[in-house]
């Protein structure tokens, strides 16, 4: 029997996790299908048990995007630690009456910037920009890999320093460094190796308010945002900076929650090669 798996959100059509799927198990052999659900505004905990519940092969697991990630989080009957710390879950596995919760967008990230921009975090000094879910999702991930330093910068200050503190009390996680906030002019006259820019500015065109001279001698930044060019990354680019876009983290967290279903790791850079094309 083929296990089913499917990715559920709101929209959802643009989805690229179907295509990114299906070439994974065909390049690991894996016997599974994989679809796109619309599910409706308060419609995603009766869109999941119906899924569940369907005939066809066994459901194994889910993706959740856009908005349904903080529910999938609630409806979990279990969670791992980086969920727990990205309040969010966008990775589902059933098993026998659970439903399992995990995150891999942090791994994503982390994978993305290791594997396809030759960036190691480790000792590098991280500016992480927006304190929303996307930030939020991977820090853990981030300060696993034992920066210098994280300093995470908000339009509103507030957030910013509300994350900062609260992932500096990791209670029994072996994490070196305890990130600090930073409002935007506070940027001034500091340097970064890595910019990551989770906010969502890039998609209205929004410009950040960001001093160049954060893009430092070799400096690696970072749009989540992909399939765009942002203001962002022009002035990134501009400034001297590597940039990369979020369609790399979007392979990367997909290969990881393949890998949580499956026990398998698919290779990624034919896939992004794909996807690019
Ligand atoms: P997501 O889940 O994508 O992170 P979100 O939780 O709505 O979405 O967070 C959006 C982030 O982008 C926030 O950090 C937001 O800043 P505020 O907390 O000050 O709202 C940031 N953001 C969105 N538009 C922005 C803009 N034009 N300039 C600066 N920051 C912006």
């Amino acid at each position: 029997m083929t296990d089913r798996y499917a990715v559920f959100g709101n929209p959802v059509g643009h989805s690229k996790s179907p295509r990114i799927h299906a070439l994974f198990a065909a390049q690991t052999g894996q016997d599974l299908s994989y679809q796109a659900v619309l599910a409706v505004k308060d419609g995603f905990p009766a869109a999941l048990q119906a899924f569940i519940a369907a005939a066809g092969g066994p459901a194994g697991g889910a993706n959740v995007t856009l908005p349904f990630k903080e529910e999938a989080f609630r409806l979990a009957t279990r969670r791992t630690p980086r969920a727990e710390a990205a309040g969010a879950v966008n990775t589902l596995s059933f098993e026998a009456g659970a439903i399992s919760g995990d995150n891999t967008d942090g791994a994503g990230l982390v994978q993305d910037l290791k594997n396809n921009l030759g960036c190691d975090p480790a000792g590098r000094r991280i500016l992480l920009l927006g304190a929303g879910g996307a930030a939020r999702g991977v820090i853990l991930p981030l300060l696993l890999e034992n920066p210098a330093e994280l300093v995470i910068t908000n339009r509103s200050e507030e957030a910013a320093a509300r994350l900062a503190l609260e992932f500096s009390r990791l209670p029994g996680c072996a994490v070196a460094v305890k990130p600090d906030a930073s409002s935007f002019p506070g940027l001034a006259g500091r340097a970064f190796d890595l910019v990551i820019n989770a906010t969502s500015a890039g998609l209205s065109g929004a410009v950040l308010p960001l001093p160049d001279s954060i893009f430092a001698p070799g400096c690696v930044a970072y749009e989540m945002v992909y399939g765009r060019q942002t203001p962002f990354m022009d002035q990134a680019h501009a400034a001297g900076a590597r940039v990369g876009d979020g369609l790399g983290m979007l392979v990367e967290q997909a290969a990881e929650a393949f890998f949580v279903w499956r026990g398998v790791r698919p290779q990624t850079a034919p896939v992004l090669a794909a996807l690019k094309e």
